[in-house]
């Protein structure tokens, strides 16, 4: 069992996440731009990495009418049963239950989700998550990199501390409270890095970026390079 307790209780993980402003405007601004980046809506493949309930795919299947093939891979068995009966529009639907730097694909995607993913890699297992979407990823595929990054600890829990505060208080739900300070603390399931770091790695990897957008917060006082991030990448 992770030291963030909702991951062994996952009927309960959409409900929180759907009080974020962070998440919510992430979701929203990812699958808006995934659809912008795809150029052959009729024979989409897409991989979704660490793919939770499974939501993002379904979202992004409604939004193109349906894809050719959905791969989803997440370690958790109970999401993925969430995932298998959401109805998600896909000619063909693989599931599998893996670690992500264990599953196996073909050279056959034409976009990969890395929605909130690539941060619960430990960072020196980063460069092997790069492989696995090199491995899938067609070439000319889209990366959709959905990422919250931070310069340091301190400036991780002030974040945390910060969404909670911005979350009206007839909103909030027992628990929350608690998931968002466990993520925040999580040492064994969150590896956030800072943006630079990420953005070397995947330059260094060969990816090209064609879109960014910060997310969350955009108040005066955060760092421009600190927050959640929606970056397009094309490889
Ligand atoms: C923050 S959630 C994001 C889920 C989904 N992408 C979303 O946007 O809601 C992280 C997901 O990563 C999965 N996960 C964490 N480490 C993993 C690993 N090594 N391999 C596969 N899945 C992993 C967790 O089980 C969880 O479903």
């Amino acid at each position: 069992m992770v030291d963030i307790e909702v991951y062994s209780h996952q009927e309960d993980y959409m409900k929180f996440q759907n009080l974020r402003p962070d998440y919510i405007k992430a979701i929203t601004v990812s699958l808006d731009l995934a659809k912008k980046y795809v150029a052959d809506k009729e024979e989409v493949i897409l991989a979704d990495f660490c793919c939770g309930t499974g939501s993002n795919s379904k979202e992004f299947a409604s939004l193109l009418n349906g894809l050719r093939k959905v791969i989803l891979v997440d370690i958790n068995g109970g999401f993925l049963e969430i995932a298998k009966k959401s109805g998600i529009k896909s000619k063909d639907l693989i599931l599998q239950e893996s670690d992500i730097l264990e599953a196996s694909f073909l050279k056959e995607c034409n976009i990969v989700l890395s929605i909130f993913a690539y941060h619960h890699v430990p960072d020196e297992k980063k460069q092997l998550y790069i492989n696995k979407i090199k491995e899938c990823l067609k070439d000319k595929g889209i990366l959709v990199l959905t990422e919250i990054y931070f310069n340091n600890k301190n400036n991780c829990m002030e974040y945390y501390k910060k969404l909670f505060e911005s979350i009206p208080s007839d909103k909030t739900i027992p628990g929350l409270k608690k998931f968002l300070q466990q993520t925040a603390e999580s040492s064994d399931f969150e590896f956030k890095v800072s943006k630079d770091y990420a953005d070397k790695q995947f330059e260094d990897n060969g990816f090209t970026l064609l879109h960014e957008e910060k997310i969350w917060s955009n108040d005066d006082n955060s760092d421009e390079k600190e927050g959640t991030f929606v970056q397009i990448y094309r490889l």
